[in-house]
Formats: structure tokens, C-alpha cells, sequence
């Protein structure tokens, strides 16, 4: 393992570092550590020189280079990386904030994903990084009169990272989808901050209501793998939705639920979910980009 991410790594657990990721002008430290990490896998992996190159070392910025990575994966025949480049810095310029929201989603993976080591690797590799982005920049668009560009969006994403997200959907920031194979989200449905998803999880409709009919999943909560939540429900903070559930009533804050359809099969206080592995520090709020590594 390159000796800087070696470094970094050590202190993730229980370290008392304070790393910045919030973007301060000169002081952007994940930026920093991305392009340092990006020098050390050049070392190692030559032959994928070109790909660190042009999607991080020649880019001027992490949004930048954020935006210009989901381009290259989107970008087809018929429509090219330049439109979906241009449109990130209409939307970047618009709302700056979305530079922290990149920020803190790309964070939520090296820090809940035990297989990530490096900011390099959802960066470049992992398809749930890239599809949150895309929706992004399509939620934007949807919201700035772009509602065929949006669409467009939606569809190449679906088509590439296997992922459906309604542009009108609203995600916080902080969100980590681990594979994200099969994701099926709705255009009412609402993802708090910091919350996890699994591969195949559907936040759906139940095909009996119109208008606001998807469901709200509150901060911090978990949906395992295969869930199906179904109508205008809500998931509480921090709840946690077992694999392969399907969930038909709205769920306690901090409760486990499980089943077909979903029983609760265990309820925590605040102080026992914080001990969970995963959970959220406190450092991490929306409030502060800021957190402990
Ligand atoms: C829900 C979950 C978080 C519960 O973890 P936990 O608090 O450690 O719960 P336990 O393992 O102690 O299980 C408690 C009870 O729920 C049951 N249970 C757990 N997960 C279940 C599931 N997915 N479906 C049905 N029952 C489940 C257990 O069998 C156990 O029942 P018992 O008391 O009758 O023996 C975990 O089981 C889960 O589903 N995590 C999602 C993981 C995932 O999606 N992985 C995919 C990785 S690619």
C-alpha cells in the first residue's frame, strides 16, 4: 500500500485529525490527498496512467474533476462529455454548496465502507460515488428548467451505474451507496443526511397513491440489501431496515426492523445506536464538513 495512504489509514479509527472537507481556498486538504493518492497509483499501476491524468491530475479542481469523471462514464455517440461537463459548471456556479455536498458524500464512503481505503477508489471506480453525482447535477437541471437534460441523466444513469433516481428526488449530502446495483428511487421520495443504501433497495410507490407518494427515510438510517419501502412512509433517524424487507409502515427512529412484510425486531436508544459500527459522529452533520479520521 503507498506510504501516504498507509499514513492516513492508521488514524481512521479513533485518530484525533482533523480533516478539512470543506473546500477553504488554498487549504483544500481532500483534494490534497486525492491527487497525492492519484501520484502514488500512478506508481504502482502505470499502464492506468492516462485515466489518473486526465481525471484527476489535469483537472483544476475537485468538483471539477468530480463532475468530468461521471461525464466520462456517461458520455456516448450521440451526446458527449462536453454536455455534461458545461452543465456542471452552470449548476456549480449557480449553488457552490454543491461542492460540499460532493465533499461529504465521498466521505461517507471512505468512512462507512470497510472495503475503501482511499478517496482514489469511489473516486474513480465505485459506480454508487458516481450515480449520486449524476443525480446531482440532474436534480439541479430539473430544477432550473433542464427537465430533458435531467431526464437524459436519469436514463444514462440507469443504462450505466444500473441505478434509477427520479431527478425530482431530494438526497442529502453524506449518502453512501454501496454497489448500488438495482436502485430504484421515486420522484416524491426524500434521503436525509449520512443515510446508507444497499444494492437493490426500492423507495417506491405502492401503486395505489398519486402525488406525494414515496417514501421520507430520515438521518443515518440504513436500508439493507433487496429492501422494498413502499408508499408515503416514513424510516426514522438512524433506523435500520434488514436485507431483503419489504416495508409497508413508517419505522420508529433507531428501530431494526426485518420480514415480509417488516416487524420491528429490535428498538435502540440513541446512545446504543451510536455504538453500532457505521454510525454517524456527530462531527459529521450537515452543520460541518469536518470530521475525524
Ligand atoms: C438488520 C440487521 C442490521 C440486523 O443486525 P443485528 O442487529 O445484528 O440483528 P441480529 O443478527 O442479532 O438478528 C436479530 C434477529 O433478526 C433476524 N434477522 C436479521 N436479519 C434479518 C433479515 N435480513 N431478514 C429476516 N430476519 C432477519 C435474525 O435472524 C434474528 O432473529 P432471531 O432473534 O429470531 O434469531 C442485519 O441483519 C441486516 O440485514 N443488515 C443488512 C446487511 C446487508 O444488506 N448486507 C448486504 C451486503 S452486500
Amino acid at each position: 500500500m503507498p506510504r501516504s495512504t498507509l499514513s492516513r489509514f492508521t488514524v481512521i479509527s479513533g485518530g484525533a485529525r482533523r480533516f478539512h472537507l470543506q473546500h477553504d481556498g488554498l487549504q483544500d486538504e481532500l483534494w490534497s490527498s486525492l491527487r497525492q493518492e492519484a501520484i502514488d497509483a500512478y506508481a504502482c499501476a502505470p499502464m492506468l496512467g492516462s485515466l489518473f491524468m486526465d481525471s484527476i491530475l489535469n483537472q483544476p479542481s475537485f468538483e471539477a474533476a468530480v463532475f468530468h469523471r461521471v461525464a466520462s462514464r456517461l458520455k456516448n455517440d450521440v451526446v458527449g462529455l462536453a454536455v455534461f461537463v458545461e452543465a456542471s459548471h452552470r449548476a456549480l456556479a449557480a449553488q457552490p454548496s454543491i461542492g460540499e455536498t460532493l465533499r461529504a458524500d465521498i466521505a461517507a464512503v471512505v468512512e462507512r465502507d470497510p472495503a475503501c481505503e482511499r478517496f482514489l477508489e469511489p473516486f474513480l471506480y465505485f459506480k454508487g460515488f458516481h450515480a449520486i453525482q449524476t443525480h446531482r447535477l440532474a436534480h439541479w437541471l430539473w430544477h432550473n428548467g433542464e427537465r430533458d437534460l435531467a431526464l437524459y441523466l436519469q436514463c444514462r444513469s440507469s443504462e450505466v451505474f444500473q441505478t434509477d433516481i427520479h431527478p425530482a428526488a431530494r438526497l442529502g449530502r453524506g449518502i453512501f451507496l454501496d454497489h448500488a446495483t438495482g436502485l430504484v428511487v421515486g420522484e416524491t421520495a426524500e434521503i436525509d443526511d449520512d443515510v446508507s443504501l444497499l444494492h437493490d433497495v426500492t423507495l417506491g410507490g405502492t401503486g395505489k397513491e398519486a402525488g406525494d407518494r414515496h417514501p421520507k427515510i430520515r438521518q443515518g438510517a440504513t436500508i439493507g440489501a433487496g429492501a422494498k419501502i413502499l408508499g408515503n412512509i416514513e424510516v426514522g433517524a438512524f433506523a435500520r431496515i434488514a436485507a431483503g424487507s419489504i416495508v409497508l409502515r413508517s419505522v420508529a427512529a433507531y428501530a431494526t426492523v426485518a420480514g415480509v412484510p417488516a416487524k420491528v425486531i429490535k428498538t435502540a436508544s440513541h446512545a446504543d445506536a451510536a455504538r453500532r459500527p457505521g454510525h454517524i459522529p456527530g462531527d459529521l452533520s450537515y452543520t460541518s464538513f469536518d470530521y475525524f479520521i
